[in-house]
């Protein structure tokens, strides 16, 4: 038997085809090929086949009754057609020459005994036609750039994020909604979303490899339930770090966990103790729930990984100052010591209630001027590495329109990162949106915020060899 072509440039085909053939679209809005269909009519820019035995036409566009009957050749097939069929048609994929295939299809390995033999069935013909498949029981696939888009989730119900740098990889389909609604919601770019299924053929070691080549993705997310090949995983992950920052959300850790992983994608988990030393070995970051990834991301993904872990805090709430500095100690973070030329410039700038150690307290009354000027005085002070800017922003003498542009044109200076936290409610809100679409991660807790930006001291590290 010939073994399947492996490497990125085997992946690439998922995200960037010429042409694409839907086998299963449909003309009733309730099912999933309808759906696909309509996505790649009103978006994608290549070539498109809807493949349907018996209609003539789907939404006004043509329809062909196989994939052999399509004049031109085709980059990805889109299959969602019931199990019982995908043998079959993917064995047409095979014959016609497509050389990618996205399986949406349930009823494999992840229903039982038959269904596993079914899906072995197609891992044989992928590797007889030298076929790269994606799932069974996936969604599949989405590019911001290229608009490559088989998740089957109506976009009036799953906005779809706009174009940005986090790549996400997920085992599970319901995993990767959420974490695409959020980004959606909060407008956090994504570049490339997969979700995978079953692994039959591709999987999550075969897309980290890829995306490490992308030249759209600065970070990748990934969402675990199992791993399929670990030494194959570890010494990817192992290289992919180095170029860029993996995060990891592992669940199935406990034996009911593990259990409902069987049969929600047909996954081993694994013990928790060896996926932590694969983390450790890899220097993966590994997280718990979706926020902390969403959090940790966003910060990878828009600020630069930080010297040491030095942090200076800046804010106009003595409380919050406190809190953040419970955090970084409990990450292993450190308060600067700020030099001597910085407090002494400050000292003659500032009235007198303002704390000029760190924490640097600048008070009830502060307003943008004094912010302005401390935050240029400690992002260039070399005992600094990182600055968490902590704001509340209801105080009566911050102009909130000015206060972020006056924030974001410190951004990137003497490349250091600063993450933003804006405690409260409505008001909060909105000037967080800013800050973000300006690229500056913002949290709304103390402790959100010293977790993203203990990750980019950690990436810092890893960069280092420290
Ligand atoms: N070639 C081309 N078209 C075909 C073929 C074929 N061989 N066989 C059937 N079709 C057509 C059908 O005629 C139908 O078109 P129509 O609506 O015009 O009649 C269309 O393809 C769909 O076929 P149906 O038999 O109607 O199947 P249905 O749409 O009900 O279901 C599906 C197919 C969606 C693939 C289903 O079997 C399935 O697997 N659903 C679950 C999908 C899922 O949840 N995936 C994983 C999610 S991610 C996760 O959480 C891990």
């Amino acid at each position: 038997m010939v073994e399947t072509l492996g490497g990125a440039e085997s992946i690439a085909p998922f995200f960037s085809p010429r042409s694409v053939a839907i086998i299963g679209a449909s003309s009733k809005q309730k099912k999933i090929g309808y759906v696909i269909a309509k996505n790649f009519i009103e978006s994608f820019a290549g070539k498109l086949f809807l493949i349907n035995p018996s209609a003539q036409q789907i939404l006004s566009h043509k329809c062909y009754p196989n994939i052999s009957s399509i004049p031109e050749s085709v980059d990805l097939a889109v299959i969602a057609v019931p199990a019982k069929s995908v043998k079959e048609v993917l064995e047409e994929c095979g014959e016609k020459g497509v050389r990618t295939a996205v399986v949406i299809s349930s009823g494999f390995k992840e229903s039982g005994k038959d269904g596993a033999k079914m899906e072995e069935e197609l891992v044989s013909v992928s590797r007889k036609y030298h076929i790269r498949m994606m799932g069974p029981n996936c969604m599949g696939v989405f590019n911001s750039t290229t608009m490559v888009d088989t998740l089957f989730i109506p976009r009036y119900r799953l906005k779809r994020p706009p174009q940005g740098k986090i790549a996400f990889i997920s085992q599970s389909g319901a995993s990767g909604i959420a974490f695409l609604d959020w980004a959606a919601g909060e407008r956090i770019g994504i570049s490339k979303f997969a979700s995978y299924g079953n692994a039959a053929d591709v999987d999550e070691a075969d897309l980290l490899e890829f995306l490490a080549t992308d030249e759209e993705t600065k970070v990748i997310a990934m969402y675990l339930e199992g791993i399929k090949e670990g030494r194959k995983f570890a010494k990817i992950a192992r290289e992919v770090t180095k170029e860029k920052p993996v995060i990891v959300l592992k669940t199935g850790v406990t034996d009911s966990g593990a259990k409902a992983a069987l049969s929600h994608t047909g996954s081993l988990s694994g013990t928790d103790e060896i996926f932590n030393a694969v983390v450790k070995q890899t220097g993966m970051i590994r997280v718990y729930d979706w926020e902390e990834m969403f959090d940790i991301a966003r910060a990878l993904a828009y600020q630069p990984a930080a010297r040491d872990n030095r942090v200076a805090v800046i804010t106009n709430g003595g409380g919050a100052g406190v809190m953040i500095a419970d955090e970084l100690e409990k990450h292993g973070m450190a308060l600067a010591r700020f030099s001597e030329e910085t407090t002494s410039k400050l000292k003659e700038k500032f009235p007198p209630h303002v704390t000029l150690s760190n924490p640097m307290d600048l008070g009830g009354d502060a307003d943008n001027e004094r912010f302005r000027e401390a935050i240029g005085a400690v992002i260039d002070d070399d005992s600094v590495d990182s600055l968490i800017l902590t704001c509340i922003p209801h105080t009566p003498a911050i102009d909130l329109e000015s206060f972020v542009d006056m924030v974001v044109d410190t951004k990137g200076k003497n490349n250091k990162p600063m993450i933003v936290c804006l405690p409260g409610g409505r008001v909060s809100l909105e000037v967080r949106e800013l800050f973000e679409e300006n690229g500056i991660p913002t949290y709304p807790t103390p402790a959100r915020a010293a977790l993203a930006l203990s990750a980019l001291v950690r990436y810092g590290r890893l960069k280092n060899g420290s």
